[in-house]
Order: structure tokens, then sequence, then C-alpha cells
């Protein structure tokens, strides 16, 4: 039986393809800097840290393929990410699944180019998964928002973004790490559908029975708002950033990748909504976590 290991085992969709691995003839290894924190079975979390060396031995022994995420925190992967590859693959992984971001291909600057340039330099079987935004940020990051004023606050202006279900992410991850056929290939892994904020306000509000509105932020609203929210200067460049692609125009590329590998349409963001409907009211804050990973 083959052995998959899986970083980023606890984030947003590590988590999820823990979960899919499950149910697929593997052995499971969940990476986590907190394994005995008590999130995964015995035998199945194990000590992982991109920055600390002396922990990628005992987590690469004997895995065959690799779910590779990159933490929002590590900016600098040449000292932690790539060493670790080098690791990984000098110890026989044959398999690298990278979960990557929309468009790394044509920008220098994101950190996932240079995880996708490295591995290009292996031998390593890879795919990259370069995913659109989730959807799961509108929980992680503006649940209060959403759920307090009923409003979404970001700074997109009227730019249009393909979000994607992280689920719809770890499901496409779980096929390239366990059947055939994936080696060498790069998906655009997006949602079936390019919506505004306009939009997702309008599909938030039916999903949730009550308004939700979107006045499309200037960058400085949104600054204050989120100095307000408590969020410190570094996340808040970041979001910045991020939504500043979207209100160019360049978050809202679509792809048939995802219906190509999954053999049935991505999750529309109505279906994520109503699903989650629960999830956005005050008390079932995910939001305590304000973490956007989509920061390149
Ligand atoms: N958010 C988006 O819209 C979006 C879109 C496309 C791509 N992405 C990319 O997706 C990645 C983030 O994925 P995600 O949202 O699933 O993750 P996430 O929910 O932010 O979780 C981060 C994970 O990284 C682990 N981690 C943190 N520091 C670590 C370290 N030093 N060594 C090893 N593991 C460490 C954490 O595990 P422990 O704390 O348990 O160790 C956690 O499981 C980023 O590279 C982001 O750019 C995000």
């Amino acid at each position: 039986m083959e052995t998959v290991l899986v970083t980023g085992a606890t984030g947003t969709v590590g988590s999820r393809v823990v979960n899919g691995l499950a149910d697929c003839d593997v052995a499971v290894r969940a990476a986590t800097r907190a394994p005995d924190d008590g999130q995964f079975r015995d035998g199945v979390g194990v000590a992982f840290d991109f920055e600390k060396p002396e922990t990628w031995g005992a987590a690469f022994e004997g895995v065959d393929a690799m779910f590779l995420v990159r933490p929002p925190a590590i900016t600098r992967v040449g000292d932690s990410i790539l060493p670790a590859i080098d690791a990984a693959v000098r110890v026989g992984v044959e398999r690298i699944v990278l979960l990557s971001v929309l468009g790394a291909e044509k920008n220098p600057l994101l950190p996932h180019r240079k995880i996708e340039k490295h591995l290009r330099a292996t031998d390593v079987a890879w795919t990259f998964l370069r995913a659109s935004f989730f959807m799961e940020n509108l929980l992680k990051v503006h649940q209060r928002e959403i759920a307090g004023a009923g409003e979404i606050v970001v700074p997109a202006g009227d730019g249009e973004t393909s979000f994607v279900a992280a689920e719809d992410v770890a499901t496409v991850a779980t096929a390239a790490l366990t059947e055939p056929g994936h080696a060498r290939h790069a998906y655009d892994v997006t949602g079936p559908e390019a919506l505004t904020y306009h939009d997702a306000a309008r599909v938030l509000s039916d999903a949730l029975g009550r308004p939700v509105t979107y006045e499309a932020p200037s960058l400085v609203r949104f600054a204050r708002h989120s100095r307000r929210l408590g969020r410190d200067w570094p996340f808040l460049l970041v979001m910045a950033g991020l939504y500043t692609t979207a209100r160019l125009g360049l978050a809202g590329r679509m792809s048939d990748d995802v219906e190509r590998v999954l053999r049935r349409p991505p999750t529309t963001f109505q279906e994520w909504a109503e699903r989650n409907a629960a999830a956005f009211d005050l008390g079932m804050s995910e939001s305590a976590d304000d973490s956007l990973n989509g920061d390149g």
C-alpha cells in the first residue's frame, strides 16, 4: 500500500485532502507542527515543520506521494520548502502535488512560482494545482462582517473572481495523489463562474435569508475597517494586494480542469453558500483564525 504525506494537514485544503484519502487505498500521514493536539488518529499525525529540518527525516520515511502546501507565513521558500523538497526526493518520494495559485506561471514574485520551477527541475512526478480564490475565505476572514453588519468589505471594486470551493481543490488533489495520468500536469483549479462581489452578496443574501451588501469600498475604507477589526498591517497589505488583483480583473479566469479531472462540474458559489449558510451565524466563528491564504 502506498503512503501519502499531506502537508498543511490541519489547514483549509490539507484537512480535506486527509479526509478524501481516508476513502482511498493508501496509508495517510498528516503533517503538522503539533501532532500531539489530538487532531488525528494515532499513527496518522506526524511532526513536521518546513523550518525544522530535523523533523523531515521521520516524516518523509517510506512516503510515496506528498501533498505540498506552502504555509502562508513562509515567504522565503529557498530556506525551507525547496530544501525540504530536495530531502523528500532524495529519500524516494516519487510524486508531489503542489497547491499553487492561479496565474503562478506568470508571476515571478510568487513563492509558488519558485516552488513550481524547483519541482520541474527534479525527477519527481509533479502536479500543480493552480487554485483560484477559495470560497472559504469569506468564512475564515469575512464571517464577522457578513454575520454582523451584513456586509462584505473588500476592495475588489467591480472585478470578477472565479471562486473555487476548497472541497473541490482537495478532491482534485486526492485524484492527483492516487490516480495515474496527472504527472507533469498544471491544472487551473477554478469554480464554474466568475462573480463580482456584488454577485456574491446577492447569492449570500438569498442563501442566508437576510440582506448582505457590497458597496465596493475604497482601499482607504477597507484599511480603516480592517484596523478596527484588529487586523495587523502585514495581513492588511496582503489582503489589499489580493483584492486589488480582483479589482484589476485578473482573478476571474475560468477553466474546465476541475470537471475534466473529477468528471463532474465544480461547486457553484450558490451551492457552497447554501451548504454553509449556518456557519455565517454570529457565534460560529471560523474567523478567529483570521487568515487569508491566497497571498501567493
Ligand atoms: N486562500 C486562497 O484563496 C488561496 C487560493 C489559492 C492558493 N492558496 C494557497 O494555499 C496555501 C494555503 O493553503 P490552506 O489555505 O489550505 O492553508 P491554511 O488553512 O492557511 O493552513 C496552513 C497550514 O500550514 C501549516 N503550517 C504552518 N506553518 C508551517 C511550517 N512552518 N511547517 C509546516 N507546516 C506549517 C499549518 O499546520 P500546523 O499549524 O498544524 O503545523 C496549516 O495546516 C498557500 O500557499 C496559499 O497561497 C490560497
